[in-house]
């Protein structure tokens, strides 16, 4: 009850007040913030992928600008010889202005990212963009095989028919599997923990089945657990799929699936539009703040 009071309120509390408990969440504001943890969880054993705040702009200028520091940020992957891939929203690159806009700069900076055999993926966001998101993956994997790959929501119900659609169209798909952030009408998503759990441990399974490359992305035991019983069930190699988590969470977990040999990623975001990230991020866990406030009120 607490905590679902902090965390309704999070969008109103002051910035400075936020900022003191997101700057676990993201690297800092500017793209030498995000090389420096890159090379920090890289020394670690750990890959990135970074990402560059700042979503759902209507402003064409905004969206050239995440072009061209995307580009600075493969620049310097390249140089440093960083381990990470980027990962990039179409609301970034302006798909609320058309679709035209955000496909472009998308694939100048995909195409980009090519050139200098980097990985890209193709984040998923709320469910207007689930089908322009899938399409744009497999166009641009098509043109520029092993380019790209995208993320598919475990909330969602759509989610295994896309499966079967993406391996069915592509050689061999590429898809970062997460449980979905974004608040969707029951009519699509399951809004329920226990049957986004089991849809996330069957969606795991069928791409194991079609042979796509995984990025389990997840902090959640019950799914950690039934990801590694499905990794035995089908005799994975190490290199078959990863683990991905985000900066700032769980570093024990993380630890753990390091020593054990595991492949792991962690996205790293960075840049001035830290807010909105960083809201949604202790959304999921109010407690961060609730117990802060609580110790607060009772000293
Ligand atoms: P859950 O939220 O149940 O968390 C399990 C445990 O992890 C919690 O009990 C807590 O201990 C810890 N934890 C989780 N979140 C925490 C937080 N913010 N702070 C502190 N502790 C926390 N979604 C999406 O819609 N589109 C996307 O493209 C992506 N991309 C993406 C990339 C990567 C690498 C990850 C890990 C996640 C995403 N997500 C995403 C977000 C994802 O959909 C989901 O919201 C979060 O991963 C939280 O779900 P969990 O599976 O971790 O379970």
């Amino acid at each position: 009850m607490f905590n679902t009071l902090i965390a309704n309120s999070m969008p109103y509390m002051p910035k400075a007040f936020v900022g003191f408990f997101a700057k676990r969440y993201v690297a800092g504001a500017t793209p030498e913030d995000a090389f420096s943890m890159t090379q920090a969880l890289n020394s670690e054993g750990a890959m990135g992928t970074i990402d560059l705040l700042g979503e759902f702009t209507d402003d064409i200028n905004k969206a050239k600008q995440t072009v061209e520091m995307y580009k600075l940020v493969l620049d310097n992957i390249k140089t440093k010889n960083l381990d990470t891939n980027i990962s990039i929203k179409p609301t970034a690159f302006g798909i609320l202005l058309n679709q035209e806009t955000s496909t472009k700069y998308m694939t100048e900076v995909i195409n980009y990212a090519y050139g200098k055999g980097i990985f890209v993926r193709i984040d998923m966001e709320n469910h207007p963009y689930t089908d322009y998101t899938i399409d744009l993956y497999l166009t641009l994997s098509k043109e520029m095989p092993k380019s790209c790959g995208t993320v598919l929501q475990a909330c969602l119900k759509r989610t295994q028919d896309d499966i079967k659609h993406i391996t069915a169209s592509t050689e061999q798909a590429n898809i970062r599997l997460c449980k979905g952030i974004y608040k969707e009408p029951d009519e699509i998503a399951y809004n329920n923990r226990k049957k986004v759990q089991e849809n996330f441990l069957e969606c795991l399974e069928l791409l194991f089945q079609k042979k796509a490359y995984v990025g389990i992305a997840t902090h959640d035991d019950v799914l950690i657990n039934g990801a590694m019983e499905l990794i035995k069930k089908y005799k994975l190699e190490k290199h078959e799929y990863e683990f991905q988590m985000l900066l700032g969470v769980r570093s024990e977990l993380r630890k753990r699936l390091l020593a054990e040999g595991h492949r792991l990623r962690i996205y790293t975001p960075f840049g001035e539009d830290w807010l909105p990230y960083s809201i949604r991020r202790l959304k999921e866990n109010p407690a961060i703040v609730g117990s802060a406030i609580k110790g607060f009120l009772t000293c």
